[in-house]
């Protein structure tokens, strides 16, 4: 691919025959342009055949060509989409990264970042992260030969310590799912680097508004895009942020090769998604402050796990690499069994009972029958997911009426 097919949004314009032009802003401006400013312009630009301000949904699956291998950069929907190739643009831009790529689901994306790997190598991952991802590793890659070594990545020494010869990625998550606990991104890069371990973050739940993994020495973010990206609960979609070319050609290779891409109407919905990332996340993280501390207070609550409360063990270290805490928030009740968890869950009105997270309207979930269902139950206990864990990801309603929702359903 040549430079400009990254970096220019449109370079299939400048290849077309139209002599319709629009001047827009490149990525060389907006990559400059205060985060706000992104999450409205990255990767959008005026259809270049009507003008159309938001990209258009280029519903196709293959793209004519005037003679063998001469096109317009685009010549089969699995390789390359227009929709998707501004969405991609617009991932790179709001993580501060060169290149990006959409994958079909977040577990995709992460899927893709372990076929990087051969049989024998070694991954250092949290002893605490989505169920789905300990799923992926245990259940599917673990029988191809690759090695998971599961620590408590929030102490950066226990990564340290666990590094062999083979270890190939570090793979951390933070704030964790469900738990909320923080690792240091500097900290483990600093680890990582000299040796040319890859470090992947999985940025879901902080966002790009809330924390840039690149800019602190990752090699790779994912994010579930399901969640804040797309920010309304309509949408199944994952993303790779990089700035190692080699890298990223290395992970599109297995995007086309593997196939799982997301259609472009995911594609289109995302992009409109981000265009509210930074307004969304500063209600979120207000409106979770608000419930952290009422639950906190609460004499029915037991702990609340929430990063923003300065007794949180990882709160220096998320107050200085996450611009605020976000949403989402964990808490157990004092009578700690499943029944009154139960009783709770099923309680709400306001808050939604489903898995989940990161769209406007609020959730509540259940981690130990829901989302972390498929981590064995010894191993849940082990690191602190109790059977009475109960998770909120807090939306953007009026904040006071998500507590009333909250004060009836605990009693
Ligand atoms: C932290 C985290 N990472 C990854 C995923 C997987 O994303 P997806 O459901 O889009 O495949 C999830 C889904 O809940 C998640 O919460």
């Amino acid at each position: 691919m040549p430079d400009e097919w990254y970096f220019n949004t449109a370079f299939y314009k400048i290849n077309d025959t139209s002599s319709f032009i629009i001047s827009h802003l490149c990525r060389s401006e907006i990559i400059n342009m205060k985060p706000a400013t992104k999450y409205i312009h990255a990767g959008a630009s005026p259809d270049p055949s009507t003008g159309a301000i938001m990209t258009p949904i280029y519903q196709t699956s293959t793209y004519v060509q005037e003679a063998p291998a001469v096109n317009k950069g685009y010549e089969y929907a699995r390789s390359q989409n227009p929709t998707r190739k501004a969405l991609e643009d617009a991932y790179a831009i709001i993580e501060n990264g060169k290149y990006a790529l959409a994958f079909s689901s977040g577990v995709a994306a992460t899927d893709a970042v372990i076929k990087l790997l051969q049989p024998g190598d070694e991954v250092i991952c949290g002893n605490d992260m989505y169920g789905g991802t300990y799923r992926l590793f245990t259940k599917i890659f673990e029988k191809f030969g690759i090695k998971f070594i599961y620590v408590d990545t929030s102490h950066a020494e226990n990564i340290k310590n666990a590094v062999t010869a083979n270890t190939k990625l570090i793979w951390i998550e933070t704030p964790t799912n469900p738990l909320m606990n923080i690792t240091d991104i500097e900290a483990v890069a600093a680890i990582s680097k000299p040796k040319k371990i890859l470090l992947a973050v999985d940025n879901t739940f902080a966002s790009p508004a809330l924390q840039n993994p690149l800019d602190m020495g990752a090699d790779i973010i994912m994010h579930s895009a399901t969640k804040y990206l797309g920010g309304h609960s309509d949408v199944i979609q994952g993303a790779l942020m990089i700035n190692d070319k080699d890298l990223r050609e290395k992970l599109y290779f297995i995007q086309k090769s593997c196939g799982a891409v997301p259609g472009p109407m995911d594609c289109f919905l995302v992009l409109r998604g981000i265009k509210t990332l930074g307004l969304r996340m500063k209600a979120h993280s207000e409106n979770g402050a608000k419930i952290a501390h009422w639950l906190k207070a609460h004499p029915k609550v037991g702990k609340v796990y929430w990063p923003g409360f300065t007794d949180h063990p990882g709160y220096a270290i998320a107050k200085k690499q996450m611009k605020d805490f976000g949403g989402m928030i964990s808490f157990e009740l004092k009578n700690d069994s499943v029944e009154e968890a139960k009783r709770v869950l099923s309680s709400t009105h306001l808050f939604s009972l489903a898995e989940s997270l990161g769209g406007v309207e609020s959730l509540i979930n259940h981690p130990a029958t829901m989302t972390h269902a498929s981590i064995p139950r010894e191993e849940r206990i082990k690191n602190g997911l109790t059977d009475s864990l109960i998770r909120l990801s807090v939306g953007i309603e009026d904040a006071d009426d998500l507590i009333e929702d909250l004060k009836k359903a605990i009693g």
